[in-house]
């Protein structure tokens, strides 16, 4: 079997849903983007912002990501975004320049589709295209469907944090899962 931290075994196929097309968020993307994590930040304990971030702030983060690098996509079937990903810095201190941490967020109306994985799989090839040599997913609440998600890419838990997020009147958990991205740490980056 291999060590899913250094050498992922299992496969990340970016065949997409029938009729869905991933790819590069373009700027004209950015208002569906932002209608569909507003829905799940003011719904769900995936995210822990509290308010949903304007359309502005939305393309501020869009233009900082894909000008540091890292990649920015959608899932769209015609003209219509039913879910976007992307990968940014794991953490900002200089060391964990080879680490990336993923976010994938689906329409609600799309869910169980295959768009999150066919998402998360391209996201994995495009990180590991620029070079990065590890992805970490910071899961919030534990939320059931984006651990499912994760671990049929091969990610692996990676540990628990407890009561770190205070959301809807309760304390949130996050689980850490993480997986290697080309060789891992089989060589240098
Ligand atoms: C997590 C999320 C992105 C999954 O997207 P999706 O398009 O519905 O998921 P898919 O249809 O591609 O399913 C991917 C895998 O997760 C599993 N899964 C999906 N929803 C599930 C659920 N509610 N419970 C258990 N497993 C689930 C599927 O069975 C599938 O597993 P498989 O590949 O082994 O068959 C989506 O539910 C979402 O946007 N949730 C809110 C935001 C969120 O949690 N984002 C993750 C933050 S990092």
């Amino acid at each position: 079997m291999n060590d899913p931290l250094g050498h992922p075994g299992k496969g990340a196929s970016s065949r997409p849903a029938a009729d869905v097309t991933i790819r590069a968020t373009t700027e004209a993307d950015l208002s569906a983007v932002q209608a569909i994590y507003a829905h799940h930040v003011a719904t769900g304990t995936a995210s822990f912002e509290l308010e949903p971030p304007e359309l502005d702030e939305i393309r501020r983060r869009w233009s900082a990501l894909v000008s540091g690098g890292y990649p920015h996509l959608v899932a769209a079937d015609g003209a219509t975004v039913l879910g976007y990903a992307y990968a940014g810095a794991y953490r900002p201190r200089p060391a964990y320049r080879h680490s990336v941490e993923d976010s994938v967020y689906v329409d609600a109306a799309a869910h169980g589709r295959g768009i999150g994985r066919a998402l998360l799989a391209r996201l994995i090839e495009e990180s590991e295209r620029r070079g990065f040599r590890q992805m970490v997913a910071v899961i919030g609440d534990n939320v059931p469907a984006s651990i499912a998600l994760h671990a049929s890419l091969g990610f692996v838990h990676a540990g628990r944090l407890t009561a770190v997020g205070f959301k809807f009147g309760r304390w949130c958990d996050s689980t850490l899962m993480q997986r290697a991205l080309g060789p891992g740490d089989g060589a240098p980056p």
